[in-house]
């Protein structure tokens, strides 16, 4: 029972019975999901499921749930990061990216694996598994090389990933070795139809001095510990150019479609910029540019600053959100995101985005919590699906509208006196019809009940041998399966 988690900072972690939170079982599937304890204020949400991903076994590695903590969609179990729902040939797709972390215990936060794209029925229409040119990491060279940190579907119809590469360089300029090894931090954008990279570009070659970085170089810089000085966590296509986010330099780069960079927003000098007084940022995750102008953006991000070094339990997490001025190159802040009742600190991974409603939504990465707030930062749901001490987490969240109408059928589990339903990703289910009989070919309609979340539970007679349900949607569709009482 012990698993390597990609997703971790540093160390490996035993994922046993120390997990005191609550899961719960089901009679159809086999699989168990966390208990999602929902509070809510009562004031309107957005619309749409919650999206995340959880530690995997024995969870399944992808779930989406309702506002009521009701399971929606699981995935099978594995390492996967970024559920998301996307755009491509303007129909809404099912994106994750699913993988293995990094071979390096010491390192991890990163991984190597392949991007898969679902349509609503949960059909796989492309798995891109890239070979990059990475050099291997530890004992063998990973097969599909995308990173977990990204996979953005631009309105070109391609496909943007992170990478990490094992390379070779001097490293005098940190108090390193000269013929020292960092990670490499690579972007690549994919065509998803002829997988052809039509662009990439490298932290090490774009000319970012290494020692712009805040993270230790520590005993890492040897080629089985390679300084990861960079760590990219993010890409954002806006319009020909590039958002990038580096974690261990504390800035958020525009690329132009050349790769050059047009400009830095940096967290504790401001870089190009002039931070508002008062305000800084550290180790931060997935910025989103809206609202994009040739002289203005709008800018928001996960602030991870407590994370050590040195402000662990000292700074809250925050989800902060700019104004930038391109021109004068001032920033200002519109507002920044937090609960008053319940002081967070999530050392790694977490987002922010901005909702249709005006309302925001933060999932608190390495902290299993998902928050959305009102437009004034009025906290509206906390759902937590973990001990804040354990090892639950989900590297992103997401609040995001989606019909998924299952290729598979429905499943039914019958014992005596009771049949239960379910729909794994259903989410137009309004009432199964119940039919019952002696022989699977010969049942015949007993009642209906009405759908009651994943799983739907209705009586049966104690003499009936075999159960027929069948889904029936809102728009009139059926579906059935049938099965003995055991
Ligand atoms: C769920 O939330 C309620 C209300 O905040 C709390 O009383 C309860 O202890 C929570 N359950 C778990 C398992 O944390
Ligand atoms: C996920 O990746 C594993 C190998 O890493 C593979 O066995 C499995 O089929 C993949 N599952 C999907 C389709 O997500
Ligand atoms: C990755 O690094 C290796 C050297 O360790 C180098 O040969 C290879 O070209 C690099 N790949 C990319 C895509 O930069
Ligand atoms: C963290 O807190 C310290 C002490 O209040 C403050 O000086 C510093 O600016 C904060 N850092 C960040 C990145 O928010
Ligand atoms: C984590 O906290 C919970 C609730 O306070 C407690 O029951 C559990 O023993 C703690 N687990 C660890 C690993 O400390
Ligand atoms: C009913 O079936 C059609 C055709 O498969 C599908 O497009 C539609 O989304 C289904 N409706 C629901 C509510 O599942």
């Amino acid at each position: 029972m012990f698993a390597l988690n990609s997703l971790s900072l540093s160390i490996a972690l035993c994922m046993s019975a120390v997990e005191a939170w609550p899961s719960q079982s089901y009679k159809t599937v086999p699989f168990i999901t966390p208990v999602f304890n929902v509070t809510k204020s009562g004031s309107p949400l957005a619309p749409g499921y919650l999206f995340l991903t959880v530690t995997s076994a024995p969870y399944p590695a992808s779930i989406i749930i309702t506002d009521e903590g009701e399971l929606v969609w699981a995935s099978q179990s594995g390492d996967y990061s970024n559920l998301n729902v996307q755009a491509l040939d303007s129909k809404p797709v099912l994106t994750y990216w699913n993988g293995t972390g990094s071979p390096n215990p010491q390192i991890g936060g990163h991984g190597y694996g392949g991007v898969y794209i679902l349509d609503s029925t949960y059909t796989i229409q492309h798995t891109l598994c890239p070979d990059l040119d990475l050099a291997a990491d530890g004992p063998t060279r990973a097969e599909c090389q995308a990173d977990l940190h990204e996979s953005y579907i631009t309105d070109r119809g391609s496909l943007l990933v992170t990478a990490y590469n094992a390379t070779e360089t001097d490293l005098t300029s940190v108090n390193g070795p000269a013929q020292g090894w960092i990670y490499d931090c690579l972007v690549f954008e994919i065509d998803i139809k002829t997988k052809e990279v039509i662009f990439s570009w490298s932290a090490l070659k774009s000319g970012i001095p290494i020692s712009d970085s805040k993270q230790p170089l520590g005993t890492s810089g040897t080629q089985s510990s390679p300084y990861d000085f960079f760590h990219i966590n993010s890409i954002q296509s806006v319009g020909s150019n590039y958002l990038i986010n580096s974690r261990h330099i504390w800035t958020t780069y525009l690329l132009n479609s050349k790769g050059e960079i047009e400009w830095r927003f940096e967290g504790s000098t401001g870089g190009d910029f002039k931070l508002p007084s008062g305000i800084h940022f550290a180790w931060q995750h997935h910025p989103r540019a809206l609202n994009v102008t040739p002289t203005s953006l709008v800018l928001h991000l996960f602030d991870n600053a407590n994370s050590p070094p040195p402000f662990s339990g000292v700074n809250q997490t925050l989800g902060l959100l700019f104004s930038l001025d391109l021109n004068k190159k001032t920033s200002t802040l519109i507002h920044d995101y937090y609960d008053p009742k319940q002081t967070l600190y999530a050392e790694s991974q977490g987002a922010l985005d901005l909702l249709p409603n005006g309302n925001a939504l933060m999932g608190y990465g390495r902290l299993p919590i998902v928050k959305e707030y009102g437009p004034q930062g009025d906290v509206r749901l906390s759902v937590q699906f973990g001990d804040l001490n354990g090892t639950q987490q989900s590297y992103r969240a997401y609040r995001l509208e989606w019909e998924g109408v299952p290729a598979a059928d429905p499943v039914v589990f019958a014992e005596k006196g009771y049949a239960y339903a379910s729909w794994n990703g259903a989410t137009g289910v309004k009432r199964w019809d119940i039919y019952e009989g002696m022989t699977a070919n010969n049942v015949i309609y007993s009642h209906s009940v009405s759908n009651a979340g994943f799983e739907t539970e209705a009586s049966i007679s104690i003499t009936t041998q075999f159960v027929k349900v069948v889904a029936v949607t809102s728009d009139g569709n059926r579906s059935s399966a049938t099965v003995p009482v055991s």
